[in-house]
């Protein structure tokens, strides 16, 4: 029998428990690292654009401001923060301190939650690392708790940390309020192309799936030769990003340079444009692509909720966005097949969006 043992990951926070040298499976490749200078990243020339969504949402001339900003941020960088989001900051504190209780019980608790049926077959949903494809694969310094958590009716709670009730709770709640500032958003978003409010939001179909990401990304003896996240770009249409309040590691790729995101102190959202939109808008908003480092001192969590299609929909460049001289750009996909391709070329360091170019 094929020994596929090297399908089998370790889970990284225990590596960094144990080891002085992350093993060669995380290394980079030598073009990546060039004596660490690559991974450094440089400063945003510019402050993170934030939008106040409140006044975004409004009917007045502040919300033509909003507008305007958004667009520029959507232009520039595919990603902005949102604040005034009306969601409790005692909310969001609570969730991560929620979180940050699971990863850290013993492993053999959070194993009960685990992403491999028997030990062996990766799933998408419960506690793990990303699926290893090839024996070649580099390997990324986090760990992840992957919860679907709408379909409401469709959750499964065998995956959602028990332990504490408070979890569980909290992790309703947060969602029906990123659901709230996910709608305003897209509506904003619509209005800029000019099309009808809920043309977005009409995109998803009658089973949306979000799913939240908890990601844990350990302190790393050597930041200079491993990523915390590899490259890439979110398979979704639409993702929010509460990240670590004290420690960065976020970068964003733009024109060929990695800029730091600096931590975001102020519970602001950070938003980012999925993939799904770039085909939705046939290339007019397009998803960034970004990654993580590592650093040698202090660990780092951040919860995506990841806004997905409904998983049988096609996705598509929206009619009313086509004509003569704007020919349909990406060809179409259903979200599922988008959902598993991207994995495939996750693994790869690649970008499933360019294979669906026309
Ligand atoms: C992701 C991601 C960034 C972060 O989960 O897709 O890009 O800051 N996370 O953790
Ligand atoms: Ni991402």
């Amino acid at each position: 029998m094929a020994d596929d043992s090297w399908r089998l990951l370790s889970i990284v926070q225990e590596l960094a428990a144990t080891v002085q040298v992350p093993p060669s499976r995380y290394l980079l490749p030598e073009q990546d690292r060039l004596g660490g200078q690559k991974l450094a990243g440089a400063d945003m020339p510019e402050p993170v654009p934030a939008i106040d969504l409140r006044r975004l949402l409004a009917s007045d001339d502040g919300a033509k401001e909003e507008a305007a900003k958004l667009r520029s941020a959507l232009q520039n960088w595919g990603f902005f923060l949102v604040t005034d989001h009306g969601i409790e900051a005692t909310l969001m504190d609570a969730l991560i301190a929620a979180s940050r209780e699971f990863f850290r019980q013993p492993l053999e608790k959070k194993q009960e939650y685990s992403n491999l049926i028997e030990g062996k077959q990766w799933q998408l949903e419960g506690y793990g690392n990303d699926p290893v494809k090839t024996q070649d694969q580099i390997l990324d310094w986090s760990d992840r708790l992957h919860l679907r958590v709408e379909p409401e009716d469709e959750r499964n709670l065998a995956r959602w940390p028990c332990d504490s009730e408070t979890f569980r709770g909290l992790l309703h709640e947060y969602t029906l309020n990123c659901k709230r500032v996910k709608d305003g958003i897209l509506r904003a978003m619509a209005k800029l192309l000019e099309l009808d409010d809920d043309c977005f939001i009409n995109q998803f179909g009658d089973k949306a799936s979000t799913y939240a990401r908890f990601n844990y990304y350990p302190a790393c003896p050597r930041p200079d030769l491993v990523l915390g996240i590899r490259p890439h770009s979110d398979v979704c249409v639409l993702t929010l990003l509460l990240t670590d309040k004290d420690v960065g590691g976020l970068q964003v790729l733009r024109d060929g340079t990695w800029y730091n995101v600096p931590p975001v102190h102020d519970y602001a959202l950070l938003v980012n444009v999925g993939v799904s939109m770039e085909i939705m808008t046939n290339g007019i908003f397009r998803g960034p692509v970004h990654r993580v480092v590592t650093n040698s001192e202090k660990e780092r969590m951040s919860l995506a909720m990841f806004y997905a299609a409904d998983l049988e929909k096609e996705i598509e460049p929206i009619a009313e966005l086509l004509d003569e001289t704007q020919p349909a750009r990406y060809k179409k996909i259903k979200c599922k097949d988008f959902v598993a391709a991207h994995y495939e070329y996750f693994s790869k360091r690649e970008r499933v969006i360019e294979s669906l170019k026309i």
